[in-house]
């Protein structure tokens, strides 16, 4: 496939977070290996699903891709802007065009704001256009998310779960970014009101081109929304396919025990289909297993699995896949 139509190259991608003992003294005791060596492209106008379960490095991904946490370790290409080199006045710039949409639209948005604050603080703090064209501007934010202009002088605890992930998107949406991270947009809201969400997000993308790196915590959320998905353990990406292809033809045991967890709506073929059911919890990333970090509870790991750390590379046409025995 064509790399030219690429909005993000992410290149050996590392977070580690020190973790220090002592109140005078602090001293280094260990780290938190969050994401380790993570790489992959994000093309224009599509959404990427980033999925693995809770504490696997998802939201430090994102974050870091951002540069809301500065990477320990690798690279962040928008369109070959070198991200981890820029900083001040150049870093806030290029911020413009990236945003984060958060899983709780209760703690992300300023209780004691109103409406109106709360959307036009990125025209404040960027210093765009005058007082009524940042009016008008709210005005049009909140229209285009689907809730009435006459909200803007109310507060956020005046509304429900998901018009206050809207509050936050037309937030997101003030400077007209080309790319967001969205962290578990629909995680926390009422299953009635996750389609609303995920279709109000369809929409803006098509209306405005947006680029989406759409994280979630399992395999289903992600499958109708992702062009691509990819897969998250433990700091490492472990796989990545189009979408189809992936739930298709999963090729790493993770992704594969990860699928037999989800139902299939064929009740005949539901009976007959046998769950991979994995052993134990997922592993502490301060000292994560040598080799592949996925070999203790692999159920089909060889010895190599053990010592060495398999490969990220690409085994057909954009089905990235790391395993000894792929
Ligand atoms: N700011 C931080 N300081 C220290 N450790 C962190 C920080 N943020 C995340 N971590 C740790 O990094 C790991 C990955 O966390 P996170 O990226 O939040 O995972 P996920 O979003 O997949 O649930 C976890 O072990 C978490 O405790
Ligand atoms: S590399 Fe080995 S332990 Fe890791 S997923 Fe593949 S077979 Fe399992
Ligand atoms: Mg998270």
């Amino acid at each position: 496939m064509s790399e030219n139509n690429v909005l993000l190259r992410v290149d050996h991608l590392t977070k580690h977070f020190p973790i220090t003992r002592g109140i005078l003294i602090q001293r280094q005791v260990g780290t938190i290996q969050a994401v380790d060596k993570v790489s992959f492209v994000i093309r224009e106008g599509e959404t990427l699903g980033l999925v693995g379960e809770s504490g696997c490095g998802k939201s430090t991904t994102g974050r870091t891709i951002l540069q809301l946490y500065r990477p320990t370790a690798g690279k962040v290409y928008y369109r070959d802007v070198d991200l981890t080199e820029l900083k001040g006045e150049q870093l806030r710039q290029a911020r413009r065009n990236m945003q984060m949409i958060f899983q709780d639209p209760y703690a992300s948005l300023n209780p004691r704001m109103t409406v109106g604050k709360i959307i036009s603080e990125p025209l404040d703090v960027h210093n765009i256009g005058n007082g009524r064209e940042r009016i008008e501007r709210v005005h049009e934010l909140l229209e285009l998310v689907g809730m009435s202009p006459h909200f803007v002088n109310r507060f956020p605890h005046e509304f429900s779960g998901g018009q206050r992930q809207r509050i936050g998107v037309a937030r997101a949406l003030a400077l007209q970014p080309d790319f967001m991270v969205l962290d578990e947009p629909i995680s926390a809201l009422d299953v009635s009101i996750q389609a609303q969400v995920v279709n109000l997000l369809e929409e803006l993308q098509e209306k405005f081109r947006l680029t989406y790196l759409f994280i979630a915590h399992d395999l289903s959320m992600v499958r109708h929304i992702s062009d691509r998905t990819a897969v998250m353990y433990l700091g490492k990406i472990v796989e990545l396919a189009p979408r189809d292809e992936l739930y298709s033809h999963p090729l790493h045991p993770y992704t594969q025990a990860l699928l037999s967890a989800v139902p299939i709506p064929d009740p005949i073929k539901e009976r007959k289909r046998q769950g991979i059911i994995l052993e134990g919890n997922v592993p502490s990333p301060v000292n994560p297993p040598k080799g592949c970090r996925f070999n203790p509870r692999c159920p089909v790991a060889i010895d190599i699995c053990k010592k060495e750390e398999p490969e990220w590379r690409e085994i057909s046409t954009d089905h990235w896949v790391a395993c000894h025995i792929v």
